[in-house]
């Protein structure tokens, strides 16, 4: 879907959210280059990003000509600072009422209260389009992530043990949390 682009003041900064578009292609590579390694978080590491600028455009393309799924970017004072994504877990009559959610920020604009603002306005982009439950997982370890969540409603639901495997060979769970909208 497409989300037309909004301003947020954020103590004093301006904050721009908007869908991706097919020119951020680039842009949004590096971005993932550089939050995989910047967290061991997420769910890969940055030498693993092999998209080329055509396959993430039609990445992009097909988020933005879909309903059910949107990838939002944040700028901050003009620079891209992340994304926070949704898309439905399932296109069948049953799993039409569910919602997976992603988020990531660039390290350098972590701690401002810009995933708060982000998340807190995906739920609402979600529960208008009429979901009834948003989902995610959670890497153990990830406090901050952890806190988010929960502040905003979404509790734990299972675990997943040694879900995450890391190259040094020490592994992570997950955590799987879901909020009722
Ligand atoms: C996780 C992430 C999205 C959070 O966004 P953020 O903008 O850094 O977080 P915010 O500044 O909005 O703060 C969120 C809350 O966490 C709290 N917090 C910060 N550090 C914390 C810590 N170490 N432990 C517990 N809570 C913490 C903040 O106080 C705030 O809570 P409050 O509003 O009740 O005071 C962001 O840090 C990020 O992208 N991290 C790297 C990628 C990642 O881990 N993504 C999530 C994958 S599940």
């Amino acid at each position: 879907m497409i989300l037309t682009e909004e301003t947020h003041d954020l103590n004093g900064k301006n904050i721009v959210l908007r869908s991706a578009r097919p020119e951020d292609a680039e842009q949004l590579i590096t971005y993932l280059k550089t939050v995989t390694g910047e967290t061991e978080f997420l769910e890969c590491e940055p030498d693993e990003i092999t998209l080329t600028k055509e396959s993430e455009t039609e990445f992009i393309n097909d988020h933005t000509g879909a309903d059910g799924k949107l990838i939002m970017l944040a700028f901050v004072d003009g620079e891209h600072a992340g994304n926070c994504s949704f898309h439905e877990i399932g296109r069948s009559r049953r799993y039409k009422h569910r919602v997976s959610l992603g988020i990531a920020l660039y390290e350098k604009f972590t701690g401002m209260g810009l995933g708060k603002l982000m998340l807190g306005r995906m739920l609402e982009i979600v529960k208008e389009k009429g979901y009834e439950q948003a989902e995610l997982t959670v890497t153990e370890g990830n406090e901050k992530a952890y806190h988010l969540y929960q502040s905003f409603g979404f509790t734990e639901v299972g675990r997943i043990p040694k879900a995450n495997r890391y190259d040094n060979g020490t592994y992570a769970g997950h955590i799987y949390m879901v909020k009722y909208l």
